[in-house]
């Protein structure tokens, strides 16, 4: 079976928790939510079981392209120590894995338990020597169990937009990167061209949300539409690393405009 919650420099104490807010402990992390991030939560878990599925489905296979251009931008390479900040079932980790090798080791954190348990459980079905130096963490992105200056690299799939507080994830992230070290963020592209923002939208509502249906999901993948409308644009990302204390930061547009990928340096 695949590590889950596996001992790390846990910084995380109940102490840091305490402030009447709901928490819970797996291993040696706490997990605490708001009301907003625990509703996600459920959702992610509810999702799940078809995640993967559906992503290749609704992609086209091309969510696999972006993935490897965003874990290739973090410019990880062999023997580093990163993190996949809300890895889900882990596709971002074990690319990672690869690029670090057997010397490195990659921490993939999400705040589902669920989703975790589908990695870990692809872990244990994966031939590759190299996907034994992955452990699944289950953690908070506004509250990472790990000390400043610990890693070599941070990618983000799919993941900031869902989070809460953003300039908080954005504040861990740099927190725990080491100086000159990047995080690469994926995620869909808050187009500010009308053709874009439209066809995107007209593919949500005529593509994903009723494929979603036929798996009883229709509520949340109507989700992803408010999600990508309350998200950043590529300029709004870029101050918005900026504003956490990131030297430079830099937004690309992938899949003709439809996807986006921050990379930002410590
Ligand atoms: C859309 S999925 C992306 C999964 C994976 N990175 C991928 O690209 O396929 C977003 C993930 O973010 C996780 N997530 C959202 N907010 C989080 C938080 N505050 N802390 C940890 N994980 C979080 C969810 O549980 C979910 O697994």
């Amino acid at each position: 079976m695949g590590t889950l919650a596996a001992a790390i420099p846990a910084t995380t104490t109940a102490s840091r928790h305490a402030g009447g807010r709901r928490h819970r402990r797996r291993g040696s992390v706490a997990v605490r939510c708001s009301s907003a991030a625990d509703e996600r939560q459920a959702l992610f878990s509810r999702i799940a079981p078809v995640y993967d599925h559906l992503n290749d489905v609704l992609s086209l296979g091309q969510h696999r392209t972006w993935k490897r251009i965003c874990v290739s931008w973090s410019m990880a390479k062999r023997g580093d120590r990163v993190l996949d900040l809300c890895c889900g079932s882990g596709d971002l980790a074990f690319l990672l894995s690869q690029k670090v090798g057997l010397d490195g080791e990659v921490m993939g954190v999400d705040f589902s338990g669920q989703q975790l348990q589908t990695a870990a459980s692809r872990q244990d079905q994966r031939w590759k020597a190299c996907y034994k130096n992955i452990k699944w963490i289950e953690g908070d992105a506004l509250d990472l169990p790990f000390t400043d200056r610990y890693f070599d690299a941070v990618t983000v799939g799919y993941g900031l937009r869902n989070v809460v507080d953003r300039p908080k994830a954005m504040r861990e992230i740099l927190r725990v990167l080491k100086p000159g070290s990047r995080a690469s963020v994926l995620d869909f592209n808050k187009s500010s061209s009308f053709f874009t923002a439209s066809l995107q939208s007209w593919a949500i509502d005529n593509v994903v949300v009723p494929l979603a249906s036929s798996y009883g999901l229709t509520e949340e993948y109507k989700y992803l539409k408010s999600s990508i409308s309350q998200y950043l644009t590529g300029e709004e990302l870029e101050k918005l690393a900026k504003e956490a204390g990131f030297s430079s930061a830099k937004h690309y547009e992938l899949g003709g405009g439809l996807m986006g990928n921050l990379v930002a340096t410590r």
